[in-house]
């Protein structure tokens, strides 16, 4: 199987990250994880990329020349799939319209409900019975695109931000590879 040269972007802990790197080791896995970007010079993310020796790059998104750089490494790169996994930066209009229906992200809510950031806060302030985390794609609205897979589960009366980010990333490991295997599936 071919397959497709895959970005991934972080901002963090890159614990998405590090399960998506584990996936694609196995060869019936549609993606290869060809380069990392992250905005944040000290995003623990990296070291995943470090360990696996993908190559990475931190991409300061204040500099006007960004979008030059990051589409420099992607022709370097051959990339042509895109996956966001806690990148907490709005991803350019230009680079959504020439990776058209080639972006995901994976989101800690149930969208469309809670979009943005602070999710586990507002999950708990607003008493929900239910929540977890949707992997969509990326179009130039917040958390708008259509979505590709969704996890749910019931909170109960002892949980907090803790706890519920603990369950829904849980969710998250199962979610994001199922995604990116539903959408190849199609081709
Ligand atoms: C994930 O839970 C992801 O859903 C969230 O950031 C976390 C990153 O964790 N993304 C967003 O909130 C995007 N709006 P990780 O760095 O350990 O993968």
């Amino acid at each position: 199987m071919v397959k497709r040269k895959t970005c991934i972007f972080i901002s963090g802990h890159g614990s998405n990250l590090k399960n998506l790197i584990h996936h694609s080791r196995d060869k019936n896995f549609p993606i290869e994880i060809s380069l990392v970007i992250s905005n944040n010079k000290n995003a623990n993310g990296i070291n995943h990329a470090k360990k696996y020796k993908i190559p990475y790059a931190f991409i300061n998104t204040k500099r006007n020349d960004y979008e030059r750089k990051i589409f420099l490494y992607f022709k370097k790169y051959r990339i042509s799939f895109i996956c966001l996994a806690g990148y907490m930066k709005i991803i350019s209009k230009n680079i959504i319209s020439k990776f058209k229906e080639k972006i995901i992200n994976i989101h800690p809510s149930l969208l469309p409900k809670f979009k943005g950031l602070n999710t586990f806060s507002r999950i708990l302030k607003n008493k929900e019975k239910k929540t977890g985390c949707s992997v969509h794609f990326v179009n130039d609205k917040l958390d708008n695109g259509r979505i590709i897979v969704k996890k749910n589960f019931f909170l109960n009366s002892k949980d907090n931000e803790k706890s519920l980010k603990r369950k829904t990333q849980a969710l998250e490991y199962k979610a994001y590879p199922e995604a990116i295997i539903k959408i190849f599936r199609k081709y």
